[in-house]
């Protein structure tokens, strides 16, 4: 079958996680979440008990030496360093108060831009979200979405989330959370978020999950019809 990678970009909260996750499932593609891989060595740093903020150099060796690893079986799929599953540790908040240093290390980065692009080449058919699939991981992508969304909507998505998932969530904090993340996110120097020009833009502050779900699935579809154009007279 055909290679058909979509990339999903945005800023945290803007429903990104939620929206690919359930465009794969629409369109049978497969689902890749890159901030869980760096969400996964700020794990294993802190089960190191590295600095990360301060020892950067032994974070860029821990995500060199340990690949990370998913699990295609499971859906989504869970995330593995060595045989460790750590997939429940992700959205812990020492993980998520530490993840935007990690990720703004270029060493780590170089990393899993490689593991990224290398699930690529094994799994054509994907729909992968993150900060920079669309700008720097996927260049040639198929299709290129770039969500967002206003802070507020942001955090109180978050917000239900963790509620979901029986946390308590104070939405005026995870807003200030999510906009200090933001700022680190897209002005630290190796691959801030931006929005590819050749991405579509969509806000999403005013849509509900399956209002998006259908612009995109639309979107993706239309793409993929003939040109035109084409020659149909034989
Ligand atoms: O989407 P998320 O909240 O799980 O992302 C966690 C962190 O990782 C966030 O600070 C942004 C960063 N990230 C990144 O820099 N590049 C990606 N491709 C994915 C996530």
């Amino acid at each position: 079958m055909d290679r058909l990678i979509v990339t999903l970009d945005g800023p945290a909260g803007s429903g990104k996680s939620s929206v690919a996750r359930r465009l794969a499932r629409r369109l049978g593609l497969e689902f890749l979440d890159t901030g869980a891989m760096y969400r996964g060595v700020t794990a294993m740093a802190l089960a190191r008990g590295i600095e990360v903020a301060d020892e950067p150099y032994y974070v860029v060796e821990l995500a060199r030496n340990c690949p990370l690893r998913f699990d295609w079986d499971t859906d989504p799929p869970r995330l593995y360093v060595r045989d460790q599953d750590v997939t429940d540790r992700l959205r812990d908040p020492d993980v998520t108060a530490g993840v935007s240093d990690v990720a703004a290390l270029s060493g780590v980065r170089d990393v899993l831009v490689r593991e990224q692009q290398q699930i690529g080449r094994d799994h054509p058919r994907l729909v992968t979200e993150g900060r920079d699939q669309g700008s720097v991981v996927f260049p040639d992508a198929d299709v290129k979405f770039y969500l967002d969304a206003n802070a507020t909507v942001r955090a109180q998505r978050r917000a239900a989330q963790l509620r979901e998932a029986g946390r308590i969530a104070d939405v005026a904090e995870i807003r200030r959370q999510i906009t200090q993340r933001d700022r680190k996110d897209s002005t630290r120097k190796t691959a801030p978020l931006i929005c590819p020009e050749d991405a579509e833009r969509i806000d999403t502050s005013a849509m509900t999950l399956d209002e998006v779900l259908d612009e995109l699935e639309n979107r993706v579809k239309a793409s993929m019809k003939p040109p035109m154009n084409a020659d149909t007279h034989g």
